[in-house]
């Protein structure tokens, strides 16, 4: 194996005033900030990478992107990896979340064949990482697909919970000895969503209420069986970390009469697939059962449309988790109601969701700033699962561009300082934060008309050059001092 070394970066350190009050980092706490491999690396047929699903998207329906735009060069990260290694250096940042790109290593999917320049380039990412202090920590799957996979039916085929098995054991195998913090997946509660249409994320398959149960199924029986395959093959000599990035948003119940309604909201996104893996049952969450399977009976479905577990994969799943990742943006309002086509997850779950015009925005729709939903969700991890260790994965700001990113500022230490408050108030075991995210990238079907960098980036540049904005030098201080700074204390 090749072992680069040419890469220790030199800084010049800044001095931080002392700040006697504030909201102090626990000792051991992780700071840092995340990325994900088709968002930044470009690349897209360099050195022998198979195509993935947003590559074929992209390619060809560019109209489902607001600018048309894809992630072809993107970053550039592919080329520009130590460029970035060399902005959470200058940040402080103890540790980086990046995913692999399956196609780079895999390009068929399959594990018959393995891509020698797609390992180099992770292999010199992560020694560069090492070699000046970054602890890299490897997402597996953060939504791109490779598009031989999605022939065979992509995710609601099962057999891909035994193909994802053999790529990870590839990923063990050649980056283990130095990666001890890996993640399955990120976000499938939102990657199921591009079987929900035709107009929608890659593959924008419009199977709404069966392709994302199936989905979430196969991704289950994934996440176990890699954990499984870490347990038995690598662990004892490679003493790293299994876990999974699961998102949520805070759901505020409209009026006392609501609050079952969030709380089917919080089980059919979040509890599909927590409950399975870490609940006593090891099923879905009960309620999710009970109104999936009474409306697949009156719709005239013979099988319900949310599969079921055997026993033997019950069995097999308990427990197959050493911490949660945990991504966290935003929160909706709900209320009791049916919304949403026949059949469609929205329907089953029988609440109404909506934004509370009264939250500040962003420049995604989605997404409002409500600070205090972060530590209340925190909070709800903490309760329903016996407070398992959490690494926050993701939280950040979207806006339009701009190096005086003030709100995006606030964005950060109001979240932080919500986040602390969990910590040392609340008691929960949060013992990591990646900020999203690292550059300025590809925001999937918005393309880069939403910015959630740190660092600007000028994608009319070829050479892609990367620039601080205000958060950036906010988050470096943070970073340096381990405290929130007195001038964003109330
Ligand atoms: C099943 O559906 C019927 C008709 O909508 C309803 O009356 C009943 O309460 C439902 N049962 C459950 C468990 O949701
Ligand atoms: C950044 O923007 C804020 C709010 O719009 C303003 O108060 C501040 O002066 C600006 N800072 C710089 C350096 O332009």
């Amino acid at each position: 194996m090749k072992f680069q070394t040419v890469c220790f970066f030199i800084l010049v350190t800044t001095g931080f005033a002392e700040f006697p009050d504030g909201f102090l980092f626990p000792d051991d706490f992780l700071l840092g900030a995340a990325t994900a491999s088709y968002q930044i690396e470009g690349g897209w047929d360099a050195d022998g990478k198979g195509d993935n699903i947003w590559d074929t998207l992209t390619h060809e329906r560019p109209q489902y992107v607001d600018d048309h735009s894809s992630g072809d060069v993107a970053d550039d990260s592919y080329h520009l990896y130590l460029e970035d290694v060399k902005l959470l250096k200058a940040m402080g940042a103890q540790w980086y979340r990046f995913s692999i790109s399956w196609a780079r290593i895999l390009p068929e999917g399959h594990d018959n064949y393995v891509n020698q320049p797609g390992i180099d380039y992770y292999n010199n990412l992560i020694n560069c990482l090492l070699d000046n202090g970054i602890e890299p920590m490897v997402t597996m799957y953060h939504w791109d697909l490779p598009q031989r996979l999605q022939d065979l039916g992509g995710w609601p085929n099962w057999v891909l919970a035994t193909y994802s098995e053999n790529y990870a054991r590839v990923l063990f195998k050649n980056f283990g000895d130095r990666v001890k913090l890996w993640q399955t997946f990120n976000e499938p509660q939102t990657f199921m969503d591009g079987y929900c249409s035709d107009t929608g994320m890659a593959p924008s398959i419009n199977a709404p209420g069966i392709g994302d149960y199936l989905t979430a199924h196969t991704v289950i029986l994934a996440h176990a069986n890699i954990y499984r395959l870490y347990e038995r093959e690598f662990k004892q000599q490679q003493q790293g970390k299994v876990g999974i990035a699961l998102n949520i948003q805070w759901c505020e119940p409209e009026t006392s009469d609501d609050v079952d309604a969030c709380d089917r909201y919080y089980q059919f996104n979040f509890g599909i697939f927590a409950h399975p893996i870490l609940s006593e049952e090891g099923d879905y969450p009960s309620v999710e059962n009970e109104r999936v399977d009474n409306n697949s009976a009156q719709e005239g479905y013979t099988t319900s449309r949310l599969p079921k577990f055997t026993q033997e994969e019950v069995t097999f799943r308990k427990g197959t988790l050493d911490f949660m990742g945990h991504n966290f943006y935003t929160a909706v309002r709900g209320r009791e109601g049916v919304r949403g086509g026949s059949p469609s997850r929205s329907r089953d779950s029988g609440m109404i969701r909506f934004l509370d015009p009264k939250w500040p925005g962003s420049a995604s729709s989605w997404l409002r700033v409500v600070p205090w939903g972060f530590r209340n969700t925190l909070n709800r991890i903490a309760k329903e699962y016996g407070n398992p260790p959490v690494l926050v994965t993701e939280n950040g700001f979207s806006d339009y561009g701009g190096l005086n990113d003030t709100y995006r500022v606030l964005y950060y230490t109001e979240h932080l300082k919500e986040m602390l408050k969990a910590i040392h108030e609340d008691g929960v075991n949060v013992i990591g934060y990646t900020a999203w995210s690292l550059v300025d990238n590809f925001e999937w079907l918005r393309g880069y008309t939403e910015k959630f960098g740190v660092y600007e980036v000028d994608f009319n540049d070829p050479s892609r050059p990367r620039t601080p904005k205000e958060s950036a030098k906010v988050l470096t201080e943070i970073f340096k001092t381990r405290r929130i700074p007195d001038r964003f204390l109330d």
